[in-house]
């Protein structure tokens, strides 16, 4: 596939400003521009709206007519860099209705364009329109069309890189496009998830915080079982899966390593003096007894016996794997909604003790978990201006410790926005 690619969806209500903003968004492009319309002069009216939208356009523009074969221009118009504007998808629904085409032809002509303009070696950006916000039309033929084109720009909003849609002359960006210099060959692999699950996966990863505020309210039974399985589906050293969940809501118990946790803490803050001091105690740093339940997270690094595949050299691969699982376990309670958040404010072997865990296993994370009011926008730590992310350009070597990039090409994303 072509590194150029770059697909925009344009939708909104009729009169709503789309074949505006597209002509003023691609005013400046500087490669050649070709304008394809679906449009048919079958009246007067018709014929006079094409005429006045070719005034609109410019000189700068070349328009390209087709009614229903638009495959078929993606495919014999390659001009590399060149942008297509295809205005607009709607009509071409209503031709291929006209035309006579069955749903099944309607809809795998739908992919086959999909599939011809993500091939294209420039920008395409499609124009539709939403015809499915008013009440129900009262023909069958209207209804037919509303649920077509409501498909329709379901499947093109999924495969394209960017969805705009206007509303009254005002751009709102629904999906966010990545500019086609961003884009790499090896970004398009087909083994990647599809758009918005690959979201929803960074969407864990940067909506994911350490969380010490929660409500009384129960977890699900099922909610539970689901997290702790994403744990228990990390990577381990030798396949060992060195962990066990211990999972806790007894009162009794988080009252005792909530004692454990002052105590701890008492003593951590005398780590720290003056301003920093104040600003540690200032922090809650755990909610043990506010969220319903606790989870114990231990390593037994006598599983599987004393030889594990990969661990001879680093015996703590052990701990490593435990932390994937916790990881784990921490995006997935984010992508359910819940709250985590991980307190190693705690004196070890009173937690053993307090826990009965045997004395070669260690405890490697004591989690509180619940449902909370909202997720902190950024970290709590970076909000009360204890620390702060740091950059990531200058956390990444290459070839050799501190070594500097040279012809090395990666393309750090911008430091996302913090919060987000
Ligand atoms: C190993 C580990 C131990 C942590 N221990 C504590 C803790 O005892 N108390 C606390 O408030 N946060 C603790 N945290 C949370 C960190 O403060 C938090 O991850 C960090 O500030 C970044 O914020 P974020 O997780 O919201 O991105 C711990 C995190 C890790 C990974």
């Amino acid at each position: 596939m072509p590194s150029t690619n770059h697909t925009l969806l344009i939708t909104g209500g009729c009169r709503s400003g789309k074949s505006q903003y597209a002509l003023t968004r691609f005013q400046n492009f500087s490669g050649k521009k070709f304008l394809l319309a679906t449009a048919e002069a079958l009246d007067e009216e018709m014929t006079g709206r094409i005429k006045r939208h070719r005034q609109e356009r410019g000189d700068d523009w070349t328009t390209l007519e087709e009614p229903l074969k638009l495959d078929s221009i993606f495919q014999k118009e390659p001009s590399p860099g060149s942008l297509i504007v295809l205005d607009c998808l709607t009509l071409w629904v209503s031709n291929m209705m006209i035309g006579k085409y069955s749903d099944e032809e309607i809809f795998s002509r739908t992919d086959q364009l999909i599939r011809s303009i993500k091939q294209y070696p420039g920008t395409v950006a499609v124009v539709t329109n939403e015809v499915g916000s008013g009440i129900v039309p009262d023909n069958a033929m209207s209804r037919q069309f509303r649920d077509l084109a409501g498909h329709i720009n379901q499947r093109f909003a999924e495969a394209f890189d960017e969805v705009v849609l206007l509303v009254s002359g005002l751009p709102l960006t629904v999906k966010q496009g990545m500019p086609p210099s961003e884009k790499l060959q090896s970004m398009e692999t087909p083994h990647a998830f599809p758009e918005t699950e690959k979201q929803g996966v960074y969407n864990a990863i940067y909506q994911r915080r350490d969380m010490r505020h929660f409500l009384p309210d129960p977890i699900h039974p099922k909610i539970l079982g689901r997290i702790l399985d994403a744990a228990h589906h990390a990577g381990s050293v030798g396949f060992m899966q060195p962990w066990n969940f211990i999972v806790i809501d007894d009162p009794a118990i988080k009252q005792k390593v909530y004692e454990n946790f002052k105590q701890a803490s008492t003593q951590g803050a005398e780590q720290f003096e003056g301003e920093q001091k104040e600003l540690y105690l200032s922090m809650k740093l755990q909610g043990i007894l506010d969220a319903p339940i606790n989870i114990c997270v231990t390593c037994d690094s006598t599983r599987m016996g004393p030889n594990v595949l990969g661990r001879n050299t680093m015996p703590e691969t052990d701990l490593f794997s435990t932390s994937c699982a916790v990881q784990n376990l921490w995006l997935s309670a984010r992508a359910e909604g819940l709250a985590v958040g991980w307190v190693s404010i705690l004196e070890k072997e009173q937690l053993k003790t307090d826990l009965n865990i045997p004395q070669h296993l260690q405890p490697v994370a004591y989690l509180c978990i619940g449902h909370c009011d909202g997720f902190y926008r950024e970290p709590m730590l970076q909000s009360k201006g204890w620390a702060k992310r740091l950059s990531l350009e200058e956390l990444v070597f290459y070839n050799r410790w501190e070594g500097t990039a040279g012809e090395f090409k990666i393309v750090l994303p911008r430091p996302p926005e913090e919060p987000h």
